[in-house]
């Protein structure tokens, strides 16, 4: 069934209070990568709850929310097209049913996880993805909530979160789904013309090509290998690359021994905005 209030959805699932609630939030144009995360709240659970909402203070670009794909008739016939209509719940809220008459985010402290890449290149986007979190966190009362490893430090940062409110939600990150070509998957991609969209397979070719690197060679010297291959074509613009500690997510300067490293890439094309990573080791 389709709920578009908060207080019919929390109306429904009363029924399943003793049941394990699987919940994968979305901002809807669904793609196999969010499929995927479906399947395992639908392996892991009795019941699958999925939001569809672009939720505007996560964006910090104006243009970037107009702009951002809106199928949620398409959407929900994906949903009982592949999972039925009996073991599942679809919230597709209106701004007003989330945000009332006060469209703003709550601030949050993530312990430092905030501040760099995504949190430093979009001031406020994570007091937005806290803010939404919370609400469909308190409405929903999952067991388990399921989160795509594309938006690796959004997956920290909702771990974080539940951590800091003290909700009783397990966080589970699931593998990045990818395009034959390598590129993963996103609702951003919709977006690009055939011809970018078989060019941003670069970006995934310049992360295999940087954890090969990596294997020899010090982490300056990956970051400026990667940076020579964006500079040596032209279609795609590299915002940034850096390599961190996966469980910080600060940037790093040395290897140490033991340490998992993850590299993060956001580059341009077409006037798309496109984010991917890798762990290095
Ligand atoms: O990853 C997303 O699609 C969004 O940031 C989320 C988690 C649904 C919150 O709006």
């Amino acid at each position: 069934m389709v709920f578009k209030t908060h207080k019919s959805l929390t109306q429904h699932l009363l029924k399943y209070k003793n049941q394990q609630v699987g919940f994968v939030p979305t901002m809807g144009a669904l793609h196999s990568g969010h499929l995927s995360l479906m399947e395992r709240a639908m392996k892991d659970c009795d019941f699958l709850v999925v939001s569809i909402f672009v939720n505007p203070t996560q964006f910090d670009n104006a243009s970037d929310l107009d702009k951002y794909p809106r199928t949620v008739d398409d959407d929900v016939a994906l949903i009982y097209k592949s999972f039925g209509t009996k073991n599942c719940a679809i919230y597709t809220p209106s701004v007003d049913d989330v945000y009332k008459n006060q469209t703003v985010a709550k601030n949050y402290s993530y312990d430092g996880l905030e501040h760099v890449m995504e949190g430093a290149n979009r001031p406020g986007h994570f007091n937005g993805v806290g803010t939404i979190l919370e609400f469909l966190f308190t409405v929903v009362q999952p067991q388990r909530a399921y989160f795509g490893e594309k938006d690796f430090q959004q997956l920290q940062i909702v771990k974080k979160l539940v951590e800091k409110l003290k909700l009783n939600i397990k966080i589970i990150g699931c593998a990045i789904k990818r395009e034959p070509h390598g590129l993963a998957m996103s609702s951003r991609n919709e977006r690009l013309s055939k011809e970018a969209r078989a060019c941003a397979s670069f970006i995934y070719n310049s992360l295999q090509k940087a954890k090969i690197h990596f294997k020899n060679n010090s982490i300056n010297n990956t970051i400026k290998m990667v940076e020579t291959l964006y500079d040596q074509q032209s279609l795609l613009k590299l915002e940034y690359f850096t390599i961190t500690s996966e469980e910080t997510l600060i940037p790093v300067q040395r290897k140490y021994h033991k340490h998992t490293y993850r590299a993060f890439i956001v580059a341009h094309i077409d006037g798309v905005r496109l984010i991917d990573n890798m762990r290095l080791s």
